[in-house]
C-alpha cells in the first residue's frame, strides 16, 4: 500500500492566500481536511471571502500580516499556533513581480521583490523547523527563475535562489523531519499573470497559441492540484516540478 502524508487535522499556513494561486491552495489543503492559516499583506476583503470557502470544508482563521517584515511572520506564527495549533504544512507562495528591464531597476523594487520572495520564505522556513516538529514547506519559485525572461530579472534572480534555497533547505532540514519541494509555474491566469500579458500586449488566447504547447493558460487551480501532490508523496525533497504548458520546449521568441 501507498504511504501518503495525510494533511487531514494539520494547521497548514499558506502565505499571500487572498486570491490567485495561494487562495485555490488553501482551498484545496481545506477540502483534504487541513486547518488553514489565510493570510494577506493589504486587501481584507479578499482574505475573508477565501476564508468563507475554507470554512465551508474545514476550519480556519484569517491574518493580515506583511511577511516581508520580521513583525509580520511573527504575528503570522503566533496567532496559527494560538487559535489552531503547531504548524505542519508552510507553503511560501506570497510573491510580488515587477517588471523593469536592466538599467531601469528602482532600489525600492529591489529591495520589496528580495524581501518578499527570497527573504520571507527563508525566515518563515526557519521559523517552522524551530517551531514545528516535522512537516512539509511548498516554496513557490516561477518558470522565470529557470529560463530568463526579458524585464524580470530581478524577479526571476529572487525566483532562482528561491530553487537554490529549496535544494539547501531539503538537506538541511531533513533531520528535523522536515521534506521541501519547490512549485516553478509559467503564467497563470491570476492579476500577476494578467498583468504581464497585459505588458507583452497579449490576450490569453493569443499567447496560449504562440507560446504554448497545450494551447492554453495554466489555472492556479492546476498549480494548486501539484502542491497537494508533492505534501502527499512522502518521498519527494528537494525537488522542482515545472509547470509551463510546454512553453521551455517550443523555438520561440517568448523569451527574446
Ligand atoms: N501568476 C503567475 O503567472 C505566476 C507564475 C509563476 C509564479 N508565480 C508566483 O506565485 C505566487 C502567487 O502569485 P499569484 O499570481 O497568485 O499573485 P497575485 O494574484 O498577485 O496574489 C498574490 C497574493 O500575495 C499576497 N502578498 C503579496 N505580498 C505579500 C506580503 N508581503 N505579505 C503577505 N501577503 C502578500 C497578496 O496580498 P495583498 O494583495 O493583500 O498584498 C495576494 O493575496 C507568487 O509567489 C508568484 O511569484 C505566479
Amino acid at each position: 500500500m501507498i504511504k501518503v502524508y495525510d494533511i487531514k487535522n494539520r494547521v497548514c499556513i499558506v502565505t499571500g492566500s487572498g486570491r490567485g494561486i495561494g487562495k485555490e491552495i488553501a482551498i484545496k489543503l481545506a477540502g483534504e481536511g487541513g486547518k488553514v492559516v489565510i493570510n494577506v499583506r493589504k486587501h481584507v476583503d479578499e482574505g475573508e471571502q477565501t476564508l468563507k470557502e475554507i470554512q465551508k470544508l474545514s476550519s480556519g482563521i484569517l491574518v493580515k500580516a506583511d511577511v516581508s517584515t520580521e513583525e509580520g511572520r511573527n504575528l503570522l506564527f503566533a496567532k496559527a499556533q494560538k487559535e489552531l495549533g503547531t504548524p505542519e504544512i508552510l507553503i511560501n507562495n506570497a510573491g510580488v513581480g515587477i517588471l523593469e528591464p536592466l538599467g531601469n531597476i528602482q532600489e525600492k523594487n529591489l529591495e520589496l521583490m528580495f524581501t518578499t520572495n527570497l527573504f520571507s520564505p527563508l525566515r518563515l522556513s526557519e521559523k517552522f523547523m524551530k517551531d514545528s516538529h516535522g512537516g512539509v514547506i511548498i516554496n513557490m519559485a516561477s518558470l522565470a527563475g529557470i529560463t530568463p525572461f526579458p524585464g524580470l530579472a530581478v524577479y526571476g534572480s529572487t525566483k532562482a535562489a528561491l530553487i537554490g534555497l529549496t535544494k539547501y533547505m531539503s538537506l538541511e532540514m531533513a533531520p528535523h523531519g522536515i521534506r521541501v519541494n519547490a512549485v516553478a509555474p509559467g503564467v497563470v491566469k491570476t492579476r500577476m499573470g494578467d498583468s504581464l500579458l497585459s505588458l507583452m500586449n497579449l490576450d490569453d488566447s493569443e499567447f496560449s497559441k504562440k507560446f504554448t504547447l497545450t494551447g492554453k493558460l495554466i489555472t492556479p487551480e492546476e498549480v494548486a492540484d501539484s502542491v497537494i501532490f508533492l505534501i502527499k508523496n512522502e518521498s519527494i525533497t528537494g525537488q522542482i516540478i515545472t509547470i509551463d504548458s510546454g512553453s521551455t520546449q517550443m523555438a520561440t521568441d517568448y523569451f527574446r
